[in-house]
């Protein structure tokens, strides 16, 4: 059987900052700390909502992040502000390498999917936004379980829904967090370090592979 690969969504196909040039016009020189704080908050809310079972869709912890971030910057964003910037974030840009990346392996017969936190809607519509749609066999969510990454539960769920086994099966992710939960749930899992700043968490599981971009899987992973 061909080599099933999970794709995360944001930050490893979407990018999570395209929002900053739209953040400059409304905040100016804060913006670029703004999308950080507000995409590492977005996680922070998924991480405890996993941790206290009070699941609620990914989008309300984006939106609950923005919240806390025009809190934390004291930026005073009206509600029809922050209902664009909300919307904006339904069609974000893809990374540069992306199309080329997932061409190349889906030529090879690599069984595409994508798999992420946002629930099947939101990204079936991000990944037609962002013209990549139809590299993918299907769209999984850890919606369907009520749960988040990297619960070790919405790995296995990935697994049963795309028919693969645990030791055939890849997860692509630049967030580390990901990476090392799917090693963890036993599947293998790539890096993808975009930018030599970028620091895997120092926990002693390493990544199975790391590329700098989604054009070297091809070949490197089977
Ligand atoms: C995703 O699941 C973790 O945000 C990342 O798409």
């Amino acid at each position: 059987m061909s080599v099933t690969i999970a794709f995360d969504v944001y930050g490893t196909l979407i990018d999570t900052h395209g929002l900053v040039a739209a953040l400059q016009e409304l905040i100016g020189r804060k913006a670029t700390n703004f999308s950080q704080t507000w995409r590492e908050k977005q996680l922070e809310y998924s991480f405890r909502r996993g941790l206290m079972q009070n699941y609620e869709p990914f989008a309300v912890c984006t939106s609950n992040a923005l919240d806390y971030t025009c809190m934390f910057y004291e930026v005073d964003l009206t509600k029809k502000q922050k209902e664009i910037l909300l919307s904006s974030y339904r069609s974000l840009p893809v990374f540069n390498d992306v199309e080329d990346g997932l061409r190349r392996l889906k030529a090879n017969n690599y069984r595409l999917f994508s798999f992420s936190n946002g629930t099947a809607d939101d990204i079936e519509n991000l990944l037609v936004a962002a013209g990549i749609r139809d590299y993918f066999q299907g769209v999984i969510s850890v919606d369907d379980l009520k749960s988040f990454k990297p619960s070790p539960a919405v790995y296995s769920h990935f697994l049963r829904e795309s028919g693969a086994k645990g030791g055939e099966a890849w997860l692509i992710s630049s967030n580390p967090f990901d990476v090392i939960g799917a090693i963890s749930a036993g599947m293998n899992a790539a890096w993808v370090k975009r930018s030599k700043n970028s620091i895997f968490d120092p926990w002693g599981i390493e990544p199975t592979l790391t590329v700098e971009n989604l054009g070297e899987l091809h070949g490197k992973i089977g």
